[in-house]
């Protein structure tokens, strides 16, 4: 595999979206070639499955039936999108992948983490990011800027539905990935999320700069 797989991650408000965007644009300046996706998403059958998961439904998903829902909305883009992207040798700028699962399905809803990560292993085909830019802040600051957003759109519109769990969920999530980055410090890389975009941009483009070789 010729390419480089970069994923993104963070609690609800950590402004990564915003993040890859101007990751996206830097890498490209440089000339490099660079595919920005997202998950769950990224290919029509994940984005139907995003709108299942994210909007708000009249109906119950239980927190297995989600995991099950990211981990097919993540097999269909790891084999359409991801995969072909890197064997063609372009860098892959991924707004989450299975971190998030580990994070908000084990550490946040509670199910068992090995079931769960063997799930995610199965879905991108054993996929692993080469680096992880994971954006933290303390999950009151993030969920106030997430609601600022979401108020802003048409209430059909509104992806909410994990932004409305209660704050101890927030908090599991946030301890889930700083525990995975403890875990595994050589991938993911932790930037403070709390200081605005600029200087977190700044800090993004040195963590790239260096993992890209200059
Ligand atoms: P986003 O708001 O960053 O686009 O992410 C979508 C939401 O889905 C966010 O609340 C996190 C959640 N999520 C999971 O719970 N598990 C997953 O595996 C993924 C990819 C996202």
């Amino acid at each position: 595999m010729a390419g480089w797989f970069i994923t993104f991650e963070g609690v609800e408000g950590s402004g990564k979206t915003t993040q890859i965007r101007l990751a996206g644009e830097f890498l490209r300046e440089r000339g490099l070639p660079v595919v920005v996706t997202q998950e769950p998403g990224g290919t029509p059958l994940g984005d139907r499955i995003r709108e299942l998961l994210l909007n708000r439904g009249g109906f119950d998903i239980s927190g297995e039936a989600e995991v099950f829902l990211f981990a097919a909305a993540r097999a269909q883009h790891t084999d359409a999108v991801i995969l072909p992207a890197l064997e063609a040798g372009k860098i892959v700028l991924c707004d989450r992948f299975s971190d998030a699962t580990i994070a908000y399905q084990a550490y946040g809803r509670g199910l068992p983490q090995e079931p769960v990560r063997e799930i995610c292993r199965f879905a991108s085909r054993g996929l692993v990011p080469h680096l992880t830019i994971l954006f933290d802040l303390p999950v009151e600051a993030g969920l106030e800027r997430a609601f600022r957003r979401i108020a802003g759109r048409e209430s059909n519109l509104r992806e909410d539905r994990f932004e409305r769990e209660h704050l101890d969920f927030h908090r599991r999530i946030r301890e889930g990935y700083l525990a995975i980055a403890r875990q595994e410090p050589g991938r993911l890389k932790v930037v403070d999320a709390s200081a605005g975009i600029e200087p977190t941009r700044r800090e993004v483009q040195s963590v790239l700069s260096a993992f890209l070789g200059g």
